[in-house]
């Protein structure tokens, strides 16, 4: 019978890759020929790489991991997470539990357009432009859908709106930006929506008289953001408090929002490498959505509410589950179907509750231990790795690294490798001692 994904992620940290690879098969989060691909490495074809990009010389590869213990909306997820830095997977599947156990995550996609944009860098007069273009709105609509975004409204998409802006030029005049608004179902609408501003440039130009300087889709896509809420009830009220005043920092001062954002991107990043999806267009959007007031702020808010604590994530998470990448990687495909989400805004909802939950163990960790114990400690064996300690050694090193840190506070690689070579030393002389 088919294991429960609850029962699978008890103790799963703890389990060998192959048992963990078996406990997914049971759960029917894996089938028997996803095991043996990702056991093997997850290189079927060579020759994939000159598919995507060119002047291919190899593979560049990132260890893969899944984040347990998510409920997210009432369902479990086996979350993929493709990434390199130490603690993140750990820690977000520690602060799921917590949330798992006593609060929940509650997830929307506000909006469902994208936004592609046609530049007039230097109109006569943009009064007069905007007049021309909206009296030709609707028809523009419709060539839009009947030549070039046809697939898509089958699906139920297509372009569904055509707005004009005024852009300072910065001395005195302005250029007309066209804004075209555009549903792109389960794509994350790309090459799409490039090409209707494309198509739209003849028109433009003949019915306005102006030139059209540039078209390209706007990654700040403000009208269809992704929210993700995280409530805790049961929560240390001290504790509670300190998050608080943790997210209001991240708030207030630029230079720790940055910082805020990059944890709450730790948990973003690799579910969008694992699944295929452009982590360089959610960033973007983003951070451009981090400043939309003019400054530079948290895309997190956490406070106080109902004797526990409320997390807030909202930004543009613009992501697609057919076309791309997604489609045409065998490890992302078979991250989507270990993910099991059925549209791109069901997986759009899931990594923002991710990205939301990443933050709240980040922010947890720095207001009571630390970052260096909740960090570093599992730093040990990166450090021991990196001062060039042999596989048997690699425990020695990371005990006494422990210990330095325990005393110290700090570790660093120069004490990963004096800790090395005294070790070294320390059984050369046994062995000259036993021989001789
Ligand atoms: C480190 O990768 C991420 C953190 O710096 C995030 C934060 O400061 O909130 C711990």
């Amino acid at each position: 019978m088919k294991k429960q994904l609850q029962d699978i992620f008890k103790g799963f940290s703890k389990l060998s890759r192959e048992e963990r690879l078996n406990a997914l098969l049971d759960a029917g989060a894996l089938q028997a020929g996803d095991v043996e691909y990702i056991s093997r490495g997850g290189l079927r074809d060579t020759t994939l790489g000159e598919k995507f990009i060119e002047n291919v010389i190899g593979y560049f590869q990132l260890p893969l991991g899944v984040a347990t213990n998510f409920r997210i909306d009432g369902k479990d997820y086996v979350i993929p997470m493709a990434v390199e830095e130490t603690s993140i997977v750990a820690a977000v599947c520690k602060s799921a539990k917590w949330i798992r156990e006593s609060g929940s995550i509650t997830t929307e996609v506000v909006g469902a357009e994208i936004i592609g944009q046609i530049q007039c860098a230097k109109v006569q007069d943009f009064a007069t432009f905007e007049k021309q273009l909206l009296a030709q709105k609707n028809y523009m609509i419709e060539i839009s859908n009947r030549e070039v975004a046809f697939g898509l409204v089958r699906r139920g998409g297509g372009v569904r709106d055509i707005k004009v802006r005024r852009v300072p030029r910065g001395d005195g005049s302005d250029m007309a930006v066209v804004h075209v608004l555009m549903d792109p179902c389960d794509a994350m609408g790309a090459n799409i929506i490039n090409q209707v501003c494309e198509f739209l440039k003849e028109p433009i130009e003949q019915f306005t008289g102006e030139k059209v300087t540039m078209c390209i889709l706007s990654n700040l896509v403000d009208t269809k953001v992704t929210r993700a809420v995280v409530h805790i009830k049961d929560i240390d009220p001290a504790l509670a408090e300190k998050i608080e005043e943790a997210s209001l920092f991240a708030q207030q001062d630029p230079y720790r929002a940055a910082t805020n954002n990059k944890g709450v991107l730790n948990g973003i990043d690799p579910v969008l490498v694992a699944t295929g999806n452009d982590w360089r267009a959610v960033e973007a959007g983003i951070h451009a959505y981090a400043c939309r007031d003019g400054q530079y702020r948290s895309i997190t808010r956490w406070y106080r509410e109902n004797d526990g604590l409320t997390g807030v994530f909202e930004a543009p998470l613009v992501v697609g589950t057919v076309g791309g990448v997604t489609t045409l990687h065998p490890t992302a495909m078979m991250c989507m179907k270990m993910l099991g989400t059925q549209s791109a805004n069901e997986l759009s909802r899931v990594i923002a509750a991710v990205g939301l939950v990443q933050n709240l163990g980040a922010l947890k960790a720095l207001t009571t231990v630390g970052i260096i114990e909740g960090h570093m400690k599992l730093h040990t064996k990166n450090l021991a790795l990196g001062a060039g300690a042999e596989e048997r050694e690699i425990p020695l090193v990371q005990k006494k690294l422990e210990e330095i840190l325990t005393i110290r506070k700090r570790i660093s690689l120069s004490n990963a490798i004096e800790v090395l070579k005294d070790l070294r030393a320390g059984q050369a002389s046994s062995t000259t001692h036993h021989s001789s």
